[in-house]
């Protein structure tokens, strides 16, 4: 099983860059419970304080461009694939050599990054899981990311609550099958959701 966890962060000069909110706390859970139930587990993992469980295989990224690489290398591997990682949409278009000077106002220009998992989608030869974060209408975006990304089953969280979702020990999701089937939780543990998400990936690679 491959996973991916974190955020990514897209440098802008040697001291600084650009990154979100993602602890990792979701993809080291899935990491966990997956290693826990058996499987062979590689993470790749953008900058984050955790550790993985041992056992579980550590691929180190920074930027988005990073973990692309990583996970194409990663995917000949793996029967499934979950992305659970916050990528960056976005990075600098170039990186200063030098740390940037002040001034009154700044601009940066930035290009979109890879999509990893519409990449992954394109050629999928492995069970493949998203993620959605969203803030508004959270369930008809995810539908409309599984569609376009080709995914087996799409995990969705409302990132607006403060109580779970980004660096939060806790969550509060609905799995979105490609079947139709729908599958929420209540607010619960990180570890509680990852475990629940893999009884439903294991439930529906039985069918
Ligand atoms: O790390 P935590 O603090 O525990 O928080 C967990 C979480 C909120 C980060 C996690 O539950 C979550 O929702 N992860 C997905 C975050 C995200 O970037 O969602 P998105 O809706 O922007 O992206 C949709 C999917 O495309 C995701 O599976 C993402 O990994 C993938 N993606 C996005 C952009 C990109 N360039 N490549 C990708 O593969």
């Amino acid at each position: 099983m491959l996973i991916t966890a974190g955020p990514t962060c897209e440098a802008i000069d040697p001291v600084r860059y650009i990154t979100n909110r993602s602890s990792g706390k979701m993809g080291y859970a899935l990491a966990k419970a997956a290693h826990d139930m058996g499987a062979e587990v590689t993470l790749v993992s953008g900058p984050v304080n955790m550790n993985a469980k041992p056992g579980v295989k550590l691929v180190g990224v920074v930027s988005a461009q990073e973990m692309y690489e990583a996970v194409m290398q990663q995917k000949q591997a793996a029967d499934i694939v979950i992305a659970c990682a916050a990528v960056s949409d976005y990075t600098p278009n170039t990186v200063a050599g030098h740390k940037m000077k002040k001034k009154e106002t700044l601009t940066i220009e930035l290009h979109k990054t890879k999509d990893i998992l519409k990449t992954l989608g394109e050629d999928k030869k492995f069970h493949l899981v998203g993620f959605a974060a969203e803030t508004q209408d959270v369930l008809g975006y995810a539908r409309k990311k599984m569609k376009e990304k080709n995914l087996d089953m799409i995990v969705a969280n409302d990132v607006s609550k403060k109580d779970v979702g980004f660096d939060s020990d806790y969550n509060a999701v609905t799995m979105l099958k490609k079947d139709g089937e729908i599958v929420e939780t209540l607010r619960e543990s990180k570890e509680r959701i990852a475990k629940r998400i893999m009884l439903e990936i294991e439930r529906d690679l039985a069918q």
